[in-house]
């Protein structure tokens, strides 16, 4: 029999959590053949509603769920790990400045990132969702190391899904039918859904929609702000849809993404468009066997070259902010 592929998840017992474990135990993360060892991070005060959680897993009766292992110490959850999706997080709450957030999680990350430099398998592949994702990647990022830093990736998928959604809608074609759509830059409302290059059926989208106005005036923002709208309505945060987001990231990114189509994905700057080096920053990426390369030799029209550079600013920002408070070298 193969040997399970171990697959960590921080903040298990939280609302993201409760949708990811089961999808990963059920096969949608490495498929139907590959048998899964889950190992389950959680805070201490939260490992009896995580322990819930297992017996919920153990009464699935998953055929691919071939262990699970929780605790609340990350050098010992996180020992052998092959994937290590980071979800859990400190939420902003009320009245907190965002350095306050920044520090809270910067305990976090470093934290995590120093056990992953330790104790994860040599093929590591890690995918930070809990916010702000970037720059919680780029901490953990900083404190491993011995891990190639193209081992760390921020979540941008959901926007990248978020987009197609309403990309779909608007040229009354089903998502299946879209390719090429670009999220640039932060997980944030400064971030840039990119349809320039996409394509509806084969076409190119923006000729498409011929709809200037709706881009900037519709699209962008619903995009941008779909995360609060849906808090708003739903009284809780999106959980549902970034598991999905979570899993569509990390397996496209083991799997390779398809023939003439690309993803969206935050990782390592290397300067590609001007994206200031060693952010963390959301690009058009191709995949393939666990490694990524970003799409080269796209034309960047003024409209987009604006909102590249402010929401690629923010994160410059963010970098400086984690430096001046030390979590970072
Ligand atoms: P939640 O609050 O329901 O769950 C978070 C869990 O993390 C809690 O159970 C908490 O105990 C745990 N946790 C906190 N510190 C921890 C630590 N040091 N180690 C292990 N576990 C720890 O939140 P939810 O809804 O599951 O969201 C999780 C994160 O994902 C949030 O930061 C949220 O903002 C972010 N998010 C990101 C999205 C993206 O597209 N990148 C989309 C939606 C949410």
């Amino acid at each position: 029999s193969t040997t399970p592929v171990k697959v960590a998840v921080t903040g298990a017992a939280g609302n993201i959590g409760y949708s990811l474990l089961f999808r990963i135990a059920s096969g949608a993360l490495l498929g139907p053949d590959t048998p899964v060892e889950l190992r389950l991070l959680e805070i201490t005060p939260a490992l009896k509603a995580l322990e819930g959680v297992v017996m919920e897993l153990d009464d699935s009766a998953f055929p691919t769920l071939a262990g699970i292992e929780i605790g609340d110490d990350p050098n010992v959850v996180f020992d052998g790990v092959n994937v290590a999706l980071l979800v859990g997080a400190r939420p902003r709450t009320k009245g907190m400045e965002r350095g306050d957030l920044l520090e809270a999680n910067g305990a976090i990350f470093t934290v995590q990132g120093k056990a992953l430099n330790d104790h994860a398998a040599d093929d590591i592949r890690i995918t930070v969702t809990g916010n702000p994702a970037n720059t919680n990647a780029l901490i953990a990022k900083s404190n491993a190391p011995d891990i190639p830093a193209e081992r760390f990736s921020a979540l941008t998928r959901l926007d990248h899904n978020r987009a197609l959604a309403q990309l779909a809608k608007k040229t009354g074609t089903h998502v299946t039918d879209l390719k090429k759509l670009t999220i640039w830059g932060n997980h944030s409302a400064t971030q840039y859904p990119d349809i320039f290059h996409a394509e509806v059926a084969g076409k190119n989208a923006a000729e498409v929609v011929n709809d200037q106005a709706w881009v900037e005036n519709d699209f962008l923002p619903t995009v941008q702000k779909r995360g609060a709208a849906i808090i708003e309505a739903r009284g809780a945060s999106s959980a549902a849809s970034a598991a999905a987001a979570t899993i569509d990231h990390t397996r496209d990114w083991l799997k390779g993404s398809a023939e003439g189509d690309w993803l969206s994905m935050a990782v390592v700057s290397d300067g590609s468009y001007d994206v200031p080096e060693g952010l963390i920053s959301s690009f058009p990426v191709t995949t393939k066997d666990g490694n990524w390369e970003i799409v080269q030799g796209l034309e960047i029209n003024d409209f987009s070259r604006g909102k590249i550079d402010a929401s690629t600013a923010e994160l410059a920002e963010e970098r400086a902010a984690v430096k001046d408070l030390g979590l970072i070298g």
